[in-house]
């Protein structure tokens, strides 16, 4: 029996949820949970560059979480530190050239400098865009575009918007997952992900290996993108992803 080549999303964003409860299960603080999907973030990363991944998006911080408990967001703001400090290195040795996407107007000066640091570190590396939105929320793109048109004067219609979004320089995800067994979006990439293919996992983050990846990999190539035509209009399925944009 023919089988068909496996189709590798260009960009694939995920909703890294679960860490609290993968912490709770172990008798663990929440932040050891959080401390885990920095690792699986990491293997993730990897597996990633090792499949021809062009653009990993994920969610680490939303804007609705400054509402958790403040040990808790402060001990994510610390996390966030550390971890560029031990992953910059190895990203850089990887290829992989990191974004932070969100506002950072409300992180601290010293949160803020790890961040352009990390950025700068990295800006001369193209095997993988890897966008880590911190501070991030999709309404928050949405009005900061929309603010960036007004006051330059610009007419809003959906490429001006398009081009002045956080995420201009990717295209949109071809495949977003959401780990945890929750099936919702709260609040992520709600402009770009209009003709994503959703995934969700009951996986928890710290849980999400490889062959849970390769499982939405493979999900994800069998599906057929229509993007508003009928089946009989298309060519190959696929052929009218964004597969080759930036
Ligand atoms: C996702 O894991 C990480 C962040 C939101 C920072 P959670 O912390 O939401 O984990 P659960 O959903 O409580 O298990
Ligand atoms: C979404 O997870 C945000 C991140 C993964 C960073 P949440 O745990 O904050 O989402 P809700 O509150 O369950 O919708
Ligand atoms: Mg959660």
């Amino acid at each position: 029996m023919a089988t068909s080549a496996l189709i590798v999303p260009h960009h694939i964003a995920i909703v890294m949820d679960g860490n609290g409860r993968w912490a709770k299960k172990r008798f663990l603080p929440r932040i050891a949970g959080h401390k885990q999907g920095v690792d699986a973030l990491s293997d993730c990363v990897k597996s990633c560059l090792e499949r021809g991944v062009h653009v990993l998006t994920v969610f680490a911080f939303s804007s609705e979480n400054w509402n958790r408990p403040s040990d808790e967001v402060s001990g994510l703001m610390d996390l966030l530190v550390l971890a560029l400090a031990k992953q910059v290195p190895r990203l850089n040795a990887n290829g992989v050239q990191l974004h932070f996407i969100g506002d950072r107007q409300r992180l601290s000066e010293r949160v803020q400098a790890g961040l352009l640091k990390a950025e700068f570190n990295t800006a001369g590396n193209h095997r993988l865009i890897f966008n880590v939105c911190f501070n991030y929320g999709g309404r928050w793109d949405i009005a900061q575009a929309a603010q960036t048109l007004a006051s330059r004067g610009e007419a809003i219609t959906e490429q001006s918007l398009d081009r002045a979004m956080a995420l201009a320089h990717v295209s949109d995800p071809d495949l977003l997952i959401r780990t945890g067994g929750e099936l919702r979006i709260s609040n992520f990439m709600l402009w770009q992900a209009a003709y994503s293919e959703l995934y969700f996992s009951d996986r928890l983050w710290p849980e999400f290996d490889d062959a849970a990846l390769d499982e939405a990999i493979a999900s994800y190539s069998a599906r057929e993108r229509r993007f508003g035509k009928t089946s009989a209009q298309l060519g190959t399925p696929h052929k009218l992803s964004t597969e080759n944009a930036a």
